[in-house]
């Protein structure tokens, strides 16, 4: 008989995730190029319509090269860990981090996108990172797009819309394996590939003049993606041996608000449509239920011979994703709306939500990891989760995070139960170890962290960082390796 697994794997890699364009400002330093993140302003909570406006047109992009645009722009700045990696990354080590998660920004490497050669300096700059990193024993997991296509692709050819993009990423990926061939051995191909279906601009660099038939630009972009993604997962090994490069789903398990077989049916038919994309990356094919989705909404993708070779044989190592929340369907009109990332659905009354509308399900964890790991068979690893909230700072400085730490243990003993289960779980990396710009809404008072930083939503403040309660308890949770929550 097999042992059940108590508690987690000995070389579980703890740690937390973040993305270039919400971390490290110097936007402009360093001979890197603008990127689709650049372009997106702060828009004040009042005058916001919705988590994402965030489709952003031609005119606009003009508008705001000439300096027409009179907005801010937060992802540019970040919080500067360009300049203070050094000082953010003796604090992970200090929580014992075992791995990081950040993203390559594309555009620091190949500024316009099509470059004929790569940035020295933006790669000298990646290489200090991973060297810190490495002083410590911190193993870096890397996103090798994470929302911040090089704004050139998006001019010049509507972004992943065109199948010419597919190039220069494999050049890009190629260029980082081999400068960092022995630095880094985990890899992500994109982040949250799905969101493409929700943002063509922030998961594709496609603008919204230029997208007359939204599903079929999507998906063709889509198909474009996974191309990209299997072969960059063929050099990868090639380059790298021992390498392991995952996939990255925004995963959003789906309930049925009823057992009425109608919401039953709704809710397996939306799990299907997040599937889609780990099926293709890790089953190395489209699956079948899509060829009735792409014929009754007359979506035809093109395909080049080799294609479906390449998907087949350069499938994925492992299943990343994140996970902030579920959702509940309902196949007519009934229930509450709420909010959520990316997409809402109804209120599911048995939940709790975040100051931002989303809903707050622990156990929606342990059945997520398990749904994937009977469906895959390969190792998952979570690389994001966590608590968008207001932090309070008192008058001594500290932040007394409470709501954030039961929010982790929560889900950090759903994790172990799900090891229980037998699902093999290599790492837990949750979101904004240290407080970053929201992705959604480029606030900064939608705070993430263990580490706090000393900046507003106005892009007031010195950017001092200094430590909330659940930095020490972190810190004890990596140290027992998850027994102490
Ligand atoms: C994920 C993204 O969707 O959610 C991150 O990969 C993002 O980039 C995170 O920051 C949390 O979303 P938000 O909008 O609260 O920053």
């Amino acid at each position: 008989m097999a042992k059940v697994q108590n508690g987690f794997p000995e070389h579980f890699l703890w740690g937390g995730a973040t993305a270039a364009n919400q971390l490290e400002g110097a936007y402009d330093q360093g001979g890197k190029g603008l990127s689709t993140a650049d372009m997106i302003a702060y828009v004040p909570k009042e005058k916001r319509q919705g988590d994402h406006a965030m489709e952003i047109s031609t005119e606009r992009i003009s508008g705001i090269l000439a300096g027409e645009v009179n907005d801010r722009f937060p992802k540019r700045e970040g919080v500067d860990f360009y300049h203070r990696y050094k000082e953010d990354i003796a604090l992970f080590a200090e929580m014992g981090f075992k791995v990081f998660r950040m993203s390559i920004n594309w555009s620091r490497i190949f500024p316009n996108g099509d470059d004929a050669e790569p940035n020295e300096q933006g790669l000298q700059f990646y290489d200090q990172v991973f060297d810190e990193l490495n002083k410590y024993g911190i193993e870096p997991l890397v996103t090798l797009s994470h929302y911040e296509t090089p704004l050139g692709l998006t001019q010049k050819y509507n972004g992943w819309a065109s199948r010419e993009v597919i190039q220069h990423y494999v050049k890009y990926a190629e260029t980082v394996f081999n400068r960092y061939k022995n630095k880094v051995k985990y890899w992500l191909t994109f982040n949250e590939i799905n969101v493409m279906v929700f943002s063509p601009y922030t998961g594709g660099g496609i603008l919204s003049d230029r997208l007359e038939n939204k599903l079929q630009t999507v998906y063709q972009a889509l198909h474009h993606q996974f191309v990209a993604s299997a072969l960059v997962t063929k050099l990868g090994h090639e380059i790298i041996p021992g390498s392991q490069i995952g996939c990255m789903l925004a995963r959003m398990e789906s309930y049925p608000h009823t057992c009425n077989p109608a919401d039953v049916r709704k809710s397996q038919q939306e799990n299907q449509m997040n599937l889609f994309f780990t099926d293709v990356h890790a089953r190395g094919k489209y699956p079948r239920y899509m060829d009735r989705y792409f014929a009754e909404n007359n979506i035809e993708i093109s395909r080049e011979p080799g294609d479906d070779e390449i998907l087949a044989a350069h499938t994925v190592d492992f299943i990343s994703f994140s996970y902030y929340m579920t959702l509940t369907v309902s196949a007519g009109p009934e229930g509450e709306a709420t909010a959520g990332n990316l997409l809402g659905g109804i209120k599911n009354p048995y939940l709790q939500a975040s100051d931002w509308g989303w809903q707050i399900d622990p156990v929606g964890l342990r059945i997520t990891l398990n749904h994937l790991y009977d469906r895959y068979q390969k190792p998952l690893f979570i690389v994001e989760n966590g608590l968008g909230a207001y932090d309070q700072v008192e008058a001594d400085g500290s932040v007394h995070d409470q709501y954030r730490i039961d929010y982790l243990r929560q889900h950090i003993a759903e994790m172990k139960e799900a090891i229980k289960d037998g699902v093999e779980l290599l790492g837990y990396t949750s979101w904004g170890p240290i407080d970053l710009v929201s992705m959604s809404t480029s606030e900064m008072s939608k705070r993430y962290g263990f580490i706090y930083v000393d900046l507003d939503d106005e892009g007031a403040g010195t950017l001092n960082r200094s430590k909330k309660d659940s930095f020490e308890w972190y810190k004890k949770v990596i140290a027992s390796n998850g027994e102490i929550l």
